[in-house]
């Protein structure tokens, strides 16, 4: 097997007995160390799609192939478009067509579509198989593969079907970057730049400083970038991994995300340039609600336009738009009995979980959208 140079640190996420690490450095991929270790099996399988698999299946089976007398891949369709129950059944076709017992390692090489439906099949195939996330996607290495969700979509809303579940281990090889497209990178700056206004003012700083060095793909600025992204992500799910409090500070943004998303048809928007738009409405309710002033919703909105994201919402409704999002609201999971709760920030690096008058959100969306 090829031997790459490579560079490796690691952020620990620390869950009792469901505790594991995130593996984060460049030449992963086919670094025979990096796979060491893992639940011992049989046979594992590779769960990916038709775009990564051209990319570093080949690779992946290579580095992973001495540790399993099989390993099988299931090639997903791409896109947002397919998270869901047709596309999930792919892989326990596969599973269960190659005759995998309930100690099959599956590995999710792609981004947060491939390792959310990934993780929701290891959650229940036999009743729960361990799985390995390997995130290709910026997005994916700070924050979809680390935590445990696991998800498809229902044509009603997003991620509505799914389950808490660990991964065994996280390994985000930077290299992958290299070929992710222009837009999926902006995409993933979202969720990066989030961690600053909800837990670390100074990250935020150090986001400002490193744009353009993050948009040029700098190793040294995306490794710091998914280093520190998972080390407060690992801060916030050690805490509390089920959300039923601190975890939804990691949906700043993802209230009003998920209406443009619906309210679009999923795949229109990438679910990152949700998040951004998203997260300057939020800013802006978090003023109107008055927790933080004008330059910081103006600062937070000129950062995500350097990083490519849109900042104005779309028109989902013409006729009335503002109903429009409140109504994909009203569905998001952390409403509770039809009332909409929203992560706002509660001072500069601080975030919390509060409601708002129809009132007040009419006049964000309104002033917010094209
Ligand atoms: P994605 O998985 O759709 O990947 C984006 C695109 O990039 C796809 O076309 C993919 O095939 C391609 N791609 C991936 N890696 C590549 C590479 N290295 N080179 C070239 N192309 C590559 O999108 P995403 O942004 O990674 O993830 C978004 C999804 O993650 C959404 O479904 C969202 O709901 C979910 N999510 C989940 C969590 C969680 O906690 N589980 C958190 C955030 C987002
Ligand atoms: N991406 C939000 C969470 O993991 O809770």
């Amino acid at each position: 097997m090829a031997q790459h140079t490579s560079s490796l640190q690691k952020v620990a996420i620390a869950l009792g007995d469901r505790s594991y690490d995130i593996h984060i450095g460049t030449g992963l991929l086919g670094s025979a160390n990096t796979w060491a270790g893992l639940p011992k099996a049989q046979a594992a399988m590779i769960v990916t799609n038709d775009t990564i698999a051209p990319l570093y299946e080949a690779q992946l089976r290579a580095a992973i192939s001495p540790h399993y007398k099989k390993v099988h891949t299931v090639v997903l369709p791409d896109g947002e478009a397919h998270k869901d129950w047709p596309t999930l059944n792919l892989i326990f076709d596969a599973l269960l067509g190659h005759g995998c017992d309930r100690k099959t390692v599956l590995f999710a090489l792609g981004g947060g579509v491939v390792g959310d439906m990934t993780g929701f099949a290891a959650a229940s195939y036999m009743r729960g198989v361990p799985f390995v996330q390997v995130p290709t996607t910026l997005l994916s290495q700070v924050d979809s593969s680390v935590g445990g969700k696991t998800a498809i979509n229902h044509p009603l809303g997003k991620n509505m079907i799914g389950a808490f579940y660990q991964p065994v281990r996280v390994v985000c090889d930077l290299d992958t970057l290299q070929t992710l497209p222009e837009r999926e990178l902006s995409a993933g700056l979202a969720e990066v730049i989030k961690y600053g206004p909800i837990a670390d003012m100074d990250f935020l700083g150090w986001i400002e400083a490193n744009m353009d060095a993050l948009m040029a793909r700098e190793p040294a600025a995306l490794a710091h970038a998914v280093q520190r992204s998972c080390e407060i992500k690992a801060w916030v799910v050690g805490q509390d991994e089920r959300e039923s409090g601190l975890r939804a500070i990691l949906n700043f943004g993802h209230t009003f995300g998920h209406a443009i998303e619906a309210g679009l048809g999923f795949g229109v928007w990438l679910h990152g340039e949700a998040v951004g738009c998203g997260m300057v409405m939020a800013a802006e309710l978090s003023k109107r609600l008055g927790k933080v002033d004008a330059a910081f919703v103006a600062r937070l909105k000129a950062l995500i336009e350097r990083a490519g994201l849109p900042v104005r919402g779309p028109v989902l409704n013409p006729a009335d738009n503002a109903l429009d999002y409140i109504e994909h609201m009203r569905l998001d999971k952390k409403a509770v009995g039809g009332d909409i709760q929203f992560v706002v920030i509660d001072g500069p690096g601080q975030a919390t979980v509060c409601g708002a008058s129809d009132a007040l959100v009419r006049e964000v969306i309104d002033g917010g959208c094209a």
